[in-house]
Order: C-alpha cells, then sequence, then structure tokens
C-alpha cells in the first residue's frame, strides 16, 4: 500500500513524499507507485496521534465509556495511541488489576497504553506489574487516588528513573488567584524531591507552571485543548457542564497560557467523559478526543501555533515522554499508524454524533477546520473518508 501524493510529517517538516506500508510496517519513504494507492493529494500525513492522557473508564465505570467506545472515539479524533489513567471506581494500583484491565483493552480498536495508579502503600505492586509510566494524584480527582509528598518521594525513588511519572499537581480551585499559589507551592516541592528523575506535569493550565516546569530538564508538559480554547468567559455557556480538573481560568490567564504554549511539549486530550446526570452531581472533566485536533488545528489557523510544531506534540514528542519507540514518526520500520489529515475540512462539533458515550462537548457548535479523514492502524485503512470500515 502506498500514500501518495500527501505532505508527509517527517524529520520536523511536511514533504511531498509518499509512504510505502507492508506488513503493517512503515517499509519506505520516498518516491513509489506499484501497489494499492490512497490518493492522499491535498493532505496531511502524519504518525497516528498519540494522547499521552484519556479515560477510558473501564473496569468500574463503563456506563461513562469502555474500551470500545473510547478507542472508536480517539480514532475518529486521528489518535492511533492512547494512554489511559487509573482513577477507574476500580483503580488500577494493584498488579491484577493492571493485568485485568490489560485483557479488557483488548477490545480496543487503536492501541491502549495503561498508567498504573501510585498509592500510599503500593510500590510492591508497582514494581510486580513493571509499567511503562506511573500516575500521581497529588491533589483532588475524580476517583480516591490521592496520596500526599512522602508517599510520592517512596514512589520517585523506587520507580525507575527514566519511566516518567505522571503528575496530577492541581488545586482544584484555581479559578481563585489564591489557590494558583496552593498549586505553584505543591509543584515546587515535588520538583525539589524528585532530584532528577523524569516527571511529566499532566494538564498544565497557567503559564507559571509551564515556566516552573521548564526549569527542570527532567519535566514534560502536557496541555489539554480546553484550557487553550476556553476561560471563565464560558461558564454560562457551558453552566452545569463547566466543571474540569484544573478549573478553567480567567480570559486573561487564559491568553498567558497561550503566550507560553510554545514551551509545552505534549498535547493531552484529558478525555474524561461523565453522563449529564453524573455532571449534575459536580463530576469534572470534559471528553476530548474526537476534538482535540481540531481544537488544536484552529490555534494553528488563528496563528497562535504552527502545524509543525503541533504535530510534533502529538505524535515524537509523546512517543519520546513515555519512551515508545515503535511509534510517534514516519520511518521505515516503524508501525504503520497513519492519519491523513483534510486540514481544509469545515466541521461543526456536535455531541450528539460522537463514538464517546459522551454526547455533548464543551466545544458544541463551534465550527473548526482540519479533521482526521482515513486512520491506518498496523497497516490496515480502519477509517476512511470520516466513516468507519
Ligand atoms: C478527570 C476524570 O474525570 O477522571 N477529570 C477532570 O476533570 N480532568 C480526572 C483528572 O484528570 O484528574
Ligand atoms: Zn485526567
Amino acid at each position: 500500500m502506498i500514500i501518495k501524493g500527501g505532505k508527509a510529517f517527517i524529520d520536523g517538516a511536511f514533504l511531498e513524499k509518499d509512504i510505502l506500508i507492508e506488513g503493517g510496517k512503515i517499509r519506505g519513504i520516498g518516491a513509489f507507485s506499484a501497489g494499492k494507492i490512497i490518493d492522499a493529494k491535498g493532505m496531511l500525513v502524519v504518525p497516528g496521534l498519540i494522547d499521552p492522557h484519556v479515560h477510558l473508564r473501564e473496569p468500574g465505570d463503563s456506563y461513562k465509556e469502555d474500551f470500545l467506545t473510547g478507542s472508536r472515539a480517539a480514532i475518529a479524533g486521528g489518535f492511533t495511541t492512547v494512554m489511559d489513567m487509573p482513577n477507574n471506581s476500580v483503580p488500577t494500583i494493584t498488579a491484577e488489576n493492571y493485568e485485568k484491565k490489560k485483557k479488557l483493552a483488548k477490545k480496543a480498536i487503536c492501541d491502549v497504553i495503561l498508567h498504573f495508579g501510585a498509592t500510599a502503600d503500593n510500590v510492591s505492586e508497582v514494581k510486580k506489574a513493571n509499567p511503562p509510566s506511573l500516575k500521581l494524584y497529588l491533589a483532588k480527582t475524580t476517583g480516591s487516588l490521592i496520596v500526599d509528598l512522602e508517599t510520592a518521594k517512596k514512589h520517585f525513588d523506587s520507580f525507575p528513573k527514566e519511566r516518567p511519572i505522571v503528575l496530577h499537581a492541581c488545586s482544584d480551585k484555581e479559578d481563585e488567584e489564591e489557590n494558583l499559589k496552593e498549586t505553584y507551592d505543591l509543584q515546587q516541592k515535588v520538583y525539589r524531591i524528585a532530584r532528577g528523575r523524569r516527571l511529566h506535569l499532566a494538564h498544565v493550565s497557567s503559564k507559571k507552571e509551564i515556566s516552573m516546569a521548564k526549569q527542570h530538564s527532567n519535566v514534560t508538559t502536557e496541555a489539554a485543548p480546553h484550557h487553550l480554547l476556553l476561560s471563565t468567559k464560558d461558564y454560562p455557556r457551558l453552566a452545569r457542564m463547566r466543571n474540569v480538573l484544573p478549573t478553567l481560568k480567567s480570559p486573561q490567564k487564559q491568553i498567558m497560557l497561550l503566550s507560553a504554549l510554545e514551551k509545552v511539549d505534549c498535547i493531552g486530550s484529558d478525555h474524561a467523559p461523565h453522563t449529564i446526570e453524573d455532571k449534575d452531581a459536580g463530576a469534572a472533566g470534559f471528553p476530548g478526543l474526537e476534538t482535540s485536533l481540531g481544537a488544536m488545528l484552529d490555534l494553528c489557523n488563528r496563528g497562535i501555533c504552527d502545524k509543525i510544531w503541533l504535530m510534533q506534540r502529538m505524535t515524537e514528542n509523546v512517543a519520546d515522554a513515555f519512551n515508545l519507540k515503535d511509534r510517534g514518526r514516519l520511518k521505515p520500520g516503524y508501525l504503520a499508524d497513519i492519519t491523513i489529515i483534510d486540514p481544509k475540512k469545515e466541521w461543526e462539533v456536535r455531541g450528539a454524533d460522537f463514538e464517546t458515550k459522551c454526547r455533548w462537548s464543551p466545544f458544541e457548535g463551534f465550527k473548526f477546520r482540519g479533521k482526521a479523514k482515513t486512520v491506518i492502524k498496523n497497516g490496515k485503512i480502519i477509517y476512511d473518508e470520516y466513516h468507519f470500515v
């Protein structure tokens, strides 16, 4: 199979090169003509997008999402790999639960990598499960995985240094200024005890956190599209759906965040589906897999960021941050996980059309330009012309 005539994202540039796929892998980059041809004229051909932060909710909360619906949302959004969070109501904190979750995740149609959850007394379980990354909640979140700094230190010392520990470290009331200080203090303390081990700061939502993180070469950061596109100005429109952690910031803080965007390493949707009933009961979180790419391309279209910059943050930077060696780049020998984007496709966000069980969106009614048109997973076309094959 040959993807022909598109602009392929290779080594930090868009180049007019064809991609040759064979046996589920990328075999060549250049000019090819023999084989089944996928015409990609006018399209961006990029490595299958990788989302480092999603909540697919299985097991325990499959009424909100499961591995099939969540992975369909991923593919429809252009993602071929997602990294699932451990804060299920059956949390991923023992080796046994981790293995069970891996089995459940087999029904996903994209690759799902599981973050393991840290608790006050599960250092030995982490060792036993030997996961590629560990999630540490230092502040209030959905579920009950909150730990203190002493526990954090235990995990910092015991988890392999080159594997990232993902931090959720934000106050749950950050829309008030004094609570932002809590967040900054907490993060400074964490950096002090981390002593150079690999850390990944989830969902940064202020310029200050980015600047602080960037003073440490061992820390990577991730930003979510909703913090970049929305602010407290959207509260009246979002009404009872507005809760999210970290909270949305003031319009002025949002602009400051955008001004620091360049320093962010990864984009993570923090896809956190909840039913409307759960939102009414105060649940925090937005669905994001099907809007992440469109929202970020919207920022590109508005001149706030650049498509090359963006693609790095949705592919290779995520692969690098999480030591994924076989994906995230268009390179011979790499998995043939490829997303073909029509950068001109205009579309409107309608939760009712989503693949996720969560059929609402904080971006409802937003008009975006740019969408995943075709998705190839392990060399097979599984999504084409904006529909599942
Ligand atoms: C997430 C969830 O619902 O699991 N909610 C959220 O508001 N982001 C939890 C989280 O990411 O901390
Ligand atoms: Zn999350």
